[in-house]
C-alpha cells in the first residue's frame, strides 16, 4: 500500500517534469491526506530522492538517486508499454532466467526484469556474464510480437540500435556494433544481448531480450580487462543507470514499433551504419566451421553475408566474429 502511494507521487512528478505540484493536488492523486503526502515525501527522500518543498508551491523532484529499482526509473521514462512493469530484485541468479519465468506466467509485453546483481548471469552460447553489484544494467525485456520464430534474430538488431543511440544520447560518445549481439567502445565490449524465445514451430510467443551493460565499472577482473570495459572508464565520468535505461526503452519500444508498421529496412540502414565490421575482411567462427571472407551487409532477416575468396557467398545465421586487419 504504502509503496503505491510513493509509485503515485513519483508518477505526479514525472507528470510534471521538474515543475511543482501543490500538496492538496498530491493529496486527491494519491487519495490521503497532506500530513501523509508529507510523510510520504519524507520517506523519498530517505531513499536519496531529491524533492524540494516551497510554500504556497507545493514540492518539486529535483534529482532521483542513482538505483535502479521501479521508482527512479519511472521519474522521466516516456513510454507507452515497455517498462511501464518492472520488476526490480536487488539479487538475482539471472534475470534471463526470471523473465522466462514470468513470460509463462503470463505477465504483459513490456515488461522488464531488472536486478542490482547477477550471481548466474549468462551470455551467449552457455558463456558466463560477469555483473557486479550496482555498477551496471543487468536487464530483460518481454515482448510478445505475433511473428513466426525465424523473425527473431532481427530482434536482436533492433535491440542494438536502440543501444548504440541511448548511449549517444546519454554520453555523447558513438560505439559500434560488432555482429551479432556486441556493443563495443574502442574495441572493446560494452554491451552484450542475448535473444531468447518461446515459441512453437509457427509463432512467438515471447521474446526475452537481455541486456547486459557496463556502466560504472571502475576496473574489470584480470580475465576481462582487454576485451571489456565500461562507459565510466570510456567517458572519464559516472553515467547514470536510470537514465540510460530510460533511453533504452523508449529506442527500443520506438525501433520495435518501426518495425511491425513499417519492417526492418530503417533499422537495417541505421544498424549498417554503427556496424564495423561491413565492408571489412572478417573472420566467422561458427558452430561448425571458420570462414574469412568479406562482411558484405545484412539481410532483411539479419543474415550476415560473407564473400570469401573462392567468390562464394556465405549465410552466416551464428557465430563469433573477428574484424581482421
Ligand atoms: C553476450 O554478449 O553473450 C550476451 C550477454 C547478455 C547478458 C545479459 S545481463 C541481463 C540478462 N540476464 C542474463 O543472465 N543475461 C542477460
Amino acid at each position: 500500500m504504502q509503496s503505491s502511494v510513493k509509485h503515485k507521487l513519483l508518477e505526479a512528478f514525472s507528470e510534471a517534469d521538474g515543475e511543482f505540484v501543490s500538496g492538496q493536488a498530491l493529496a486527491e492523486i494519491v487519495g490521503c491526506s497532506r500530513t501523509a503526502v508529507w510523510k510520504h515525501i519524507e520517506s523519498l527522500r530517505s531513499e536519496g530522492f531529491e524533492l524540494e518543498a516551497v510554500r504556497k508551491k507545493g514540492y518539486r523532484i529535483i534529482a532521483a538517486p542513482d538505483k535502479v529499482t521501479e521508482n527512479e526509473i519511472m521519474i522521466g521514462l516516456h513510454t507507452e508499454r515497455l517498462g511501464k512493469r518492472i520488476v526490480f530484485k536487488d539479487s538475482t541468479d539471472s534475470t534471463q532466467k526470471e523473465a522466462h519465468r514470468l513470460a509463462q506466467e503470463d505477465f504483459k509485453e513490456g515488461t522488464v526484469v531488472i536486478a542490482e546483481e547477477q550471481t548466474a548471469g549468462r551470455g551467449r552460447m552457455t558463456r558466463t556474464w560477469h555483473s557486479p553489484k550496482y555498477t551496471g544494467i543487468w536487464m530483460s525485456v518481454i515482448l510478445k510480437p505475433q511473428l513466426p520464430p525465424y523473425k527473431a534474430p532481427q530482434f536482436t538488431l533492433i535491440t542494438a540500435v536502440a543501444i548504440v543511440e541511448a548511449i549517444i544520447e546519454v554520453t555523447g560518445m558513438t560505439p559500434e556494433i560488432k555482429w551479432p549481439n556486441d556493443i563495443l567502445m574502442n574495441g572493446k565490449k560494452i554491451t552484450g544481448i542475448l535473444t531468447e524465445l518461446q515459441a512453437d514451430a509457427d509463432q512467438i510467443h515471447s521474446i526475452i531480450i537481455g541486456i547486459g551493460m557496463n556502466v560504472n565499472q571502475p576496473e574489470f577482473p584480470e580475465e576481462l580487462k582487454d576485451i571489456a570495459t565500461s562507459l565510466a572508464i570510456e567517458t572519464g565520468n559516472k553515467v547514470s543507470r536510470a537514465r540510460l535505461i530510460q533511453e533504452l526503452l523508449k529506442n527500443i519500444e520506438r525501433y520495435y514499433d518501426i518495425y511491425i508498421e513499417e519492417g526492418f529496412s530503417e533499422i537495417k540502414k541505421r544498424w549498417e551504419t554503427y556496424a564495423i565490421s561491413i565492408g571489412k575482411q572478417i573472420t566467422a567462427r561458427t558452430v561448425q566451421a571458420t570462414i574469412e571472407g568479406k562482411a558484405l551487409g545484412i539481410t532483411e532477416e539479419g543474415v550476415l553475408k560473407l564473400l570469401d575468396k573462392e567468390g562464394t557467398i556465405h549465410d552466416i545465421y551464428s557465430a563469433d566474429i573477428e574484424v581482421n586487419n
